[in-house]
């Protein structure tokens, strides 16, 4: 199946569907003689574990990574980096109701309209467990670019319509939203809890900040940063937008508002975002991902069966009632990767 690569120089393969033996990642390009440790990227595999928050799902998935290939005493050898998570919490018979139905919102219609056969057990390939891969290659992807001093640190700034207060500073470790906003967060949670009792789910948006980046990264005009960064973060099941910088907001500007004056030293504002002309400028990139509400959802809707049917469906398998905060670990390691990548590109020419 093709699209399963990303990267140029730093290249990522993830493989696995959510119900198979495992899922993994072969991470090719990473430069040698970088220290690697399993429990490194267990760390940030633990981040987006289910069962993390009001919103994730009570599936108990141990997502332990085992490293196959490419490290040799504690150290990356430069060949390619095999990354295994075992499924070890398949409940395969919750997905049993599903075979002949298609869930509204989710890949089932489509993946059968591309392959003419689908695995129905927890969305095969389009599950969010495939998410898991991605995590672990871009922990790799982090050590990369953090020798160069760069950080990469995503939160929750809205979640089922309620928005932080711009500008808000707290603590994200504060609650397990990661939400900057303490009080945003607890209206957060109501309506999580709301959302769940109901049978529902929610949708939100989070956004991620490169800071330490130097400026000159990106590679005009096909693979722009800002072009890679939003198809890395839109590659994420659930993204359905993705702004950099002021994003949709610039349309609303005049140039004089938005353009971003150069001072010695820096500029005065970034509304750029970190990016201009698919370069990065040295400022802070900064990136939004709007997510939808989790498709599968208690309450019953219409749906067709394979013949074409109408018939009505309720998902009552082991579901999150929002992406957030899960997706927050999946969308830094998506940015990681991009970065880690053009780091290496950059490095072909300077
Ligand atoms: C970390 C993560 C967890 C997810 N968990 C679920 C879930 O429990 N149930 C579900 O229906 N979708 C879940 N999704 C969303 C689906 O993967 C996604 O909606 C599906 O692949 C269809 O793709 P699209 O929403 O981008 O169109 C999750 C996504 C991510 C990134």
């Amino acid at each position: 199946m093709a699209g399963n690569i990303f990267g140029v120089l730093f290249r990522v393969t993830t493989w696995g569907e959510s119900h198979g033996e495992a899922v993994g990642a072969v991470v090719d390009g990473c430069p040698p003689n970088l220290e690697l440790a399993e429990e490194e990227i267990q760390q940030e595999l633990n981040r987006r574990k289910p069962g993390r928050g009001q919103g994730a799902s009570p599936r108990e998935e141990s997502d332990r990574v085992e490293i196959l290939s490419g490290v040799f005493q504690g150290k990356t050898t430069g060949t390619p980096i095999s990354l295994l998570i075992r499924n070890r919490d398949r409940k395969s018979s919750d997905y049993d109701a599903l075979a002949s139905l298609f869930r509204p919102g989710h890949g089932d219609f489509t993946y059968l309209k591309k392959y003419g056969i689908r695995d129905h057990r927890g969305g095969g390939r389009a599950s969010g467990r495939e998410t898991a891969a991605r995590v672990a290659a871009g922990a790799i992807a982090r050590k990369v670019i953090h020798r160069e001093g760069i950080e990469v640190l995503g939160y929750t700034v809205e979640l089922g319509g309620v928005t932080i207060e711009e500008g808000s500073r707290g603590d994200i470790r504060g609650n397990d939203l990661f939400c900057p906003d303490a009080k945003a967060a607890v209206k957060m949670k109501n309506r999580l809890e709301a959302a769940r009792r109901e049978g529902d789910s929610l949708g939100g948006i989070v956004e991620i900040r490169v800071s330490g980046c130097p400026a000159g990264l990106g590679e005009p005009v096909f693979d722009k940063m800002d072009a890679d960064l939003a198809k890395a973060v839109m590659s994420i099941g659930s993204v359905k937008g993705v702004e950099i910088g002021a994003g949709f907001r610039a349309a609303r500007m005049r140039g004089s508002q938005n353009n971003d004056p150069l001072v010695p030293g820096g500029f005065k504002t970034n509304h750029a975002g970190g990016i201009l002309a698919g370069i990065t400028t040295g400022e802070e990139i900064v990136i939004r991902a709007a997510c939808k509400p989790i498709s599968s959802i208690e309450k019953e809707q219409d749906t067709i069966d394979l013949q074409g049917n109408p018939r009505k469906i309720a998902v009552r398998g082991r579901h999150d009632v929002c992406v957030i905060p899960r997706v927050i670990p999946v969308c830094e390691a998506m940015v990681c990767i991009v970065l880690a990548d053009h780091l290496l590109r950059q490095r072909t020419i300077s």
